[in-house]
């Protein structure tokens, strides 16, 4: 009972920031729908990717989980089993599992390391244990272990439903990967892990005064940013994520406590994208729970873009990207 599966990271269109207050949390069933690009990096050693194997068999004695060469524990550890305990009921089997994951970018870098992460091992588990279940359902088994890996499921672009239920909360695909015209070129600034987790943030969202309207702000924008996807406009798509990152970022800093992602050189990509913009080049930013910048493009621009973003000082490295494809089982086993 071993599989091994691949899967994408995502960057949101449409943030996923803060859990909906009528169910159990760690359901992760948020307050708003969401929108994301699955991200395959155009780089050899970067595809911002997670491969996961997993093996249920009676020769384990307990459950072990391995990333990067690390045992997880504790919490980590109850992520993976929040994901895995599910599926392992549901095809009544008893034996206690083996599994090793690598991603091939820093973990908890803002980069959506998880959602990549309990994506694949959400569809190893599944195949491994031999259960029947469509890209949807296997959506919210990848949800369990964090939020936006329900996205990661599926290639192109994303609309997460939040759903009111553990079935009803699920990701579907809006176009796949070649229907819409648009990439990124990721501007890091730091590498390494977060100050605050996602998971912590997504508590404390509802401290903030603007939470409330930034919840209404993106059930709509959810709606208009889906038909501009479908009508292949970019203008109208970088505006629409631009405008919903900073509503994110307003309830972060106005939180209790106060969450301030952003390093000053991200401020400094923020200023060079939108003097760019004017002078023709056309993009637009959006952040993550991290310093670092997606600057978002259509797919010709890439290179100009890169160039203009390696220039500035505190860019330490810059990845393009483009729409991925679906994530999919592979034979090639880890162990
Ligand atoms: C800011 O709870 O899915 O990226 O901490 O990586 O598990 P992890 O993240 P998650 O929250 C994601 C928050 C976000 C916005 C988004 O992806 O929608």
């Amino acid at each position: 009972m071993k599989s091994s599966a691949i899967a994408h990271s995502n960057i949101a269109l449409i943030k996923y920031w803060g859990r909906s207050q009528n169910h159990d949390p760690r359901l992760n069933i948020p307050a708003n729908d969401s929108v994301s690009m699955t991200k395959y990096g155009l780089t050899e050693d970067t595809r911002l990717q997670s491969h996961t194997t997993i093996d249920f068999s009676d020769i384990y004695n307990e459950d072990t989980a391995i990333l990067d060469g690390k045992v997880l524990t504790g919490r980590d550890m109850e992520r993976v089993l929040s994901v895995v305990s599910p599926l392992r009921k549901l095809a009544e089997v008893k034996y206690k599992f083996k599994m090793m994951s690598k991603n091939d970018f820093p973990t908890q870098a803002g980069l959506a390391s998880s959602a990549s992460g309990f994506a694949a091992l959400a569809i190893a588990t599944v195949d491994a244990l031999g259960l029947h279940l469509s890209k949807e359902e296997i959506s919210t088994y990848a949800r369990l272990g964090s939020g936006s890996a329900a996205r990661s499921i599926h290639g192109g672009f994303v609309w997460w439903h939040k759903g009111n239920s553990h079935e009803s909360s699920f990701a579907e695909q809006i176009c796949g990967p070649e229907e819409f015209n648009m990439a990124a070129v990721i501007a890091i600034i730091l590498e390494g892990k977060k100050d605050v987790t996602s998971d912590l943030g997504h508590e404390s969202a509802r401290t903030s005064p603007f939470n409330k309207v930034r919840i209404e702000k993106s059930q709509e924008q959810v709606e208009e940013i889906k038909e501009a996807i479908l009508n292949n406009d970019f203008s109208k798509v970088g505006q629409i994520a631009e405008e919903n990152c900073k509503y994110m970022h307003a309830v972060m800093m106005t939180s209790t406590p106060a969450l301030f992602y952003w390093h000053p050189d991200t401020l400094g990509v923020i200023k060079t994208i939108q003097k760019a913009r004017k002078e023709g080049l056309e993009s637009y930013f959006t952040i993550d729970a991290g310093p670092n910048v997606h600057c978002l493009c259509r797919q010709d621009d890439i290179n100009e873009l890169q160039k203009l973003l390696e220039k500035i000082e505190g860019v330490t490295k810059t990845i393009p990207v483009k729409p991925a494809g679906d994530s999919y089982i592979t034979k090639e086993y880890l162990f």
